[in-house]
C-alpha cells in the first residue's frame, strides 16, 4: 500500500487526477441530495408563504440593502440562541427568494425580530435610529413613510409561484385586496388571516388612510420568526 502510494505521490499528473476524482466524489455526495430539495426540507407546521403586504415589505428590505448589515440566520450556538431565540431552521426560509442568511452583522440578527417591538417603535427607529438607540450607526429611512406603496400584488404572487411558492388561485385572486386589508385597521381581516395565519394587521406607519412602503416594511419585520411554535415541535422536526 505504502509503495503504491509513493508511486502516486511521485507522479504529479496522476496525483492531480486522483485528487480531482476524490474531491468530485465528495462534492457529488453533498450536492446530489439537494436536487431533491422538496424532500430535503420537510414541511414544518406554521410555515406559510408571505402575505402580499409582507412580500411587498420584503421587497423594500432587499431594495434598501438591509441585508448588508443584518443577517436572518440564528446559528445553533448558545450565545446566539440566548440572545435571539431558537436557532433558525431551513423550512423557515424556504419561501425566500433570495434567502437572507448571512454572517454580516453590523446590526443584530433579525430572524426573530417579529413581535419584539411595537409598530410605533419600528417606525420611530426607521425614521431616526439614533433617536431610539443613541450611537446607532444605522442610516435613517424616514422617506419610506412618504412613499406610497406601489406593488402589483397578483403579479408578484404569480412570479413567486413560478419558482415554487405554493400560492393558490384564491390567494392570487385576493392579493390586491389583501394588500390593502392588512394595513387597514377598520377592515375585516378574517379571510386574510385564514389565508395567512398569524398575519399582523392594522395600521403600521401611523397614517391609517395611506398605504406606504413603511407600512409594508413594518408588516414584514413584525412577522419575522413568528410562524413556527417551537414548543410544539419534536426533536426530529428540528433536525431539518
Ligand atoms: C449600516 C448598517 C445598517 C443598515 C444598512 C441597516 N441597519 Fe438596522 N441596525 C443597524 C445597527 C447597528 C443596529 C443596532 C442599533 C439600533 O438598534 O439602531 C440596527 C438595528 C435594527 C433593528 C432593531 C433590532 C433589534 O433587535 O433591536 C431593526 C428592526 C433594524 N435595524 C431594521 C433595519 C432595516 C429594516 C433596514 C433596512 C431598511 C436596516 N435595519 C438597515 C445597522 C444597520
Amino acid at each position: 500500500m505504502a509503495i503504491r502510494h509513493a508511486a502516486i505521490e511521485k507522479n504529479a499528473p496522476l496525483l492531480l487526477i486522483l485528487t480531482l476524482i476524490t474531491v468530485a466524489i465528495g462534492g457529488l455526495v453533498e450536492i446530489v441530495p439537494l436536487f431533491t430539495i422538496e424532500t430535503t426540507i420537510e414541511d414544518v407546521k406554521g410555515v406559510r408563504p408571505y402575505s402580499p403586504l409582507e412580500l411587498a415589505g420584503r421587497d423594500v428590505y432587499v431594495r434598501e440593502g438591509c441585508y448588508l448589515c443584518h443577517s436572518q440566520q440564528i446559528r445553533p450556538f448558545r450565545d446566539e440562541v440566548e440572545r435571539y431565540g431558537h436557532y433558525s431552521i431551513a423550512a423557515e426560509s424556504k419561501y425566500d427568494h433570495p434567502f437572507q442568511w448571512g454572517s454580516k452583522r453590523t446590526g443584530p440578527d433579525l430572524a426573530r425580530v417579529g413581535g419584539k417591538y411595537s409598530n410605533e417603535w419600528h417606525v420611530d427607529h426607521l425614521r431616526d435610529p439614533q433617536a431610539m438607540v443613541p450611537g446607532s450607526v444605522m442610516p435613517a429611512y424616514a422617506f419610506l413613510a412618504e412613499k406610497p406603496l406601489r406593488f402589483d400584488a397578483p403579479a408578484n404572487l404569480r412570479a413567486s409561484r413560478s419558482v415554487g411558492v405554493p400560492y393558490d388561485d384564491a390567494m392570487i385572486a385576493a392579493a390586491a385586496a389583501d394588500l390593502l386589508v392588512q394595513a387597514d385597521p377598520e377592515a375585516d381581516a378574517d379571510a386574510l388571516r385564514a389565508r395567512y395565519p398569524k398575519a399582523v394587521t392594522g395600521d403600521f406607519d401611523g397614517h391609517p388612510k395611506r398605504l406606504t412602503e413603511m407600512d409594508a416594511l413594518v408588516a414584514y419585520l413584525q412577522m419575522l420568526g413568528t410562524l413556527v411554535e417551537f414548543n410544539d415541535l419534536s426533536p426530529e422536526d428540528l433536525q431539518q
